[in-house]
């Protein structure tokens, strides 16, 4: 079993031909609402994949609330510790993508940021279950350390995903985790260092090595993504599609590296796979709706493997 502790939102993507200026009302050609959330979109990934997975998340006390859990449980995620907190909104996510297909987002955390260390205590029973606890920064960072420590301490592995990325991350808690997985802007606020080429990404991802990660694993997009540890490195170039919509493809790419890390225990091999979801998930729009099951999964990957 897989545990997510972390962020739920509802989507709301404008579809813009260019963002409008200070003062500048602008027509957009398309809307979509969805449910996403960096945490629920990697759980919902790992689930459609085929895994067992537990989320743990608030939710508000609105219209939102009930749709979310819902959702969550259309995929077959345990929701037994998806909460609602009294008298709060739910997390909500305004998302632009431009015809390029690159998005921008807004994050009003609301709810989100109720989950609290006690959660994570109050769960132990089950927690302790997992094979993998899968972390984002859409909570309060002071429930991310101690779910690292949780999971320290019951010898779980812990990925952690550092986004949106935080400045003030605490790199000690990043070194006690077995994955830490960047896109290339949180490496560039994370390290202060230049990462526009993969060279420089490498060079930006040595420095976190150097300070005790055991494996960084960078989504660079079109560029594919990189995993090194304190031994290997590995480029996984990522394939030519036609993208629509790129937002939700990092946690893609996560909840499918943990969907087959977990089942093979070979990070290489997750990697590969988790390229290829990420990469389909950009042909279509939304973020959970555009990551595919593992039957659609399957037979595309027929055509690169
Ligand atoms: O990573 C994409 C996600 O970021 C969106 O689903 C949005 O909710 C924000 O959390």
């Amino acid at each position: 079993m897989i545990a997510v502790i972390g962020s739920n939102m509802v989507d709301l993507i404008t579809y813009t031909h260019k963002m409008p200026k200070e003062g500048e009302t602008l027509e957009a050609p398309d809307f979509k609402m969805g449910c996403g959330g960096k945490g629920a979109n990697q759980a919902v990934a790992s689930a459609k994949l085929g895994s067992k997975v537990m989320m743990m998340t608030k939710v508000g006390d609105d219209i939102f609330a009930d749709s979310t859990v819902f959702n969550l449980e259309s995929f077959g995620i345990n929701t037994k510790y998806v909460e609602k907190v009294k008298g709060m909104s739910s997390g909500v996510a305004p998302i632009f993508v431009n015809p390029s297909s690159s998005n921008s987002i807004l994050i009003i955390k609301g709810a989100n940021n109720y989950l609290l260390p006690e959660d994570i205590d109050r769960a132990e029973e089950d927690l302790k279950k997992c094979k993998l606890i899968v972390l984002q920064l859409e909570i309060k960072l002071e429930t991310v350390y101690h779910a690292i420590d949780f999971g320290r301490k019951h010898g779980i592995k812990v990925l952690l995903n550092p986004a949106p990325a935080l400045p003030n991350l605490n790199i000690e808690y990043a070194c006690k985790c077995d994955f830490f997985v960047p896109n290339e802007t949180e490496l560039e606020i994370l390290t202060g260092m230049k990462v526009n080429t993969i060279d420089n990404i490498r060079t930006a991802a040595k420095v976190l090595l150097n300070k005790g990660l055991r494996n960084i694993i960078v989504t660079m997009g079109e560029k594919g993504s990189l995993w090194m540890s304190q031994t290997d490195e590995l480029h996984v170039p990522a394939i030519k599609v036609n993208a629509v919509d790129t937002s939700g493809a990092g946690d893609a790419f996560i909840g499918c590296f943990s969907h087959y890390y977990c089942e093979s225990n070979n990070i290489e091999l997750a990697m590969r796979k988790a390229s290829l979801y990420a990469s389909y998930s950009v042909m279509g729009k939304g973020t959970q709706t555009s990551y595919p099951t593992i039957e659609k999964f399957s037979d595309f990957i027929q055509l690169y493997e």
